[in-house]
């Protein structure tokens, strides 16, 4: 395949970007190579050129690490539904085809270069309460938990959030809510996440809320989310944020007295 690719170049986080356009570095590509291998020959022809390859994150290749994030032709991972760059193939474009690539546009995930975004915002989020205090013990006592299978089923779904920063991309007020009812509610729907659970739903949502836009429900972060997450799991944490504006008095009024 010979392809036309439009790049976005930028040296660093305050410098100017601009597209720029490849030709003759994208000539004689697979249909079988994956998306970051096309871009890994391309950067080879780059360097042998003496110019500067293109900045992208990568590291597991295989739909796990969540790094490989990336708009190509203003879709979060591109053209296949339920699927990270690093898993999307070549034989999905045509022969000739103009490709647009571009960097997350969010303003919490400012670009430090070329495609590559900062998305610590998304660490700040889970470090808020995303985790669990109560020791579990090694995997054998974990287990003699007992776990409702639809509890368990609904709680796997969730946990399949590989923090990729898709969904804020995609949604058009940059909201990270689908990100944060996947983080807090893969705990808030197992027995060992109830004792936090609503002191986490609000911690984790008023962060969110400081460096993201809100939620209006319109549905694009499933659409473009590679782990097919379903934005029930938005209703599930915003049932669990209303629930927290009560449940954390009482607890606070119980440590008071
Ligand atoms: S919810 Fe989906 S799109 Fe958002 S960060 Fe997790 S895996 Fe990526
Ligand atoms: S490189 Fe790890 S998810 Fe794509």
């Amino acid at each position: 395949m010979d392809l036309t690719l439009h790049v976005w170049r930028q040296t660093g986080p305050d410098q100017p970007g601009k597209m720029e356009t490849y030709t003759d570095e994208c000539r004689d590509i697979s249909p079988d190579m994956s998306f970051l291998e096309m871009l890994d020959i391309v950067n080879e022809r780059l360097i042998l050129s003496g110019r500067e390859p293109i900045a992208f994150e990568h590291d597991c290749r295989e739909g796990i690490c969540g790094s490989c994030g990336m708009m190509i032709n203003g879709q979060a991972h591109g053209p296949q539904r339920g699927t990270a760059t690093c898993q999307l193939h070549m034989r999905k474009f045509r022969d000739g085809d103009e490709i647009y690539i571009e960097p997350w546009r969010a303003r919490a995930f400012p670009v430090l270069r070329d495609l590559i975004v900062d998305r610590q915002a998304l660490d700040r989020i889970v470090e808020a309460g995303g985790y669990i205090t109560a020791p579990t013990g090694s995997a054998p006592d974990g287990n003699l938990i007992p776990v409702p299978k639809e509890s368990a089923d609904a709680a796997m779904d969730a946990a399949a959030c590989i923090a990729c920063g898709a969904c804020v991309a995609a949604c058009p007020n940059s909201a990270a809510q689908l990100f944060t009812a996947a983080k807090a509610e893969h705990l808030n729907l197992l027995p060992q996440g109830q004792p936090e659970r609503y002191q986490r739903t609000k911690a984790m949502v008023d962060t969110m809320e400081s460096f993201f836009g809100s939620c209006t429900l319109h549905g694009e972060c499933q659409e473009a989310c590679p782990k097919e997450i379903s934005i029930d799991f938005i209703a599930y944490l915003n049932r669990d944020y209303v629930k927290a504006q009560f449940k954390n008095r009482k607890l606070a009024g119980q440590r008071s007295a």
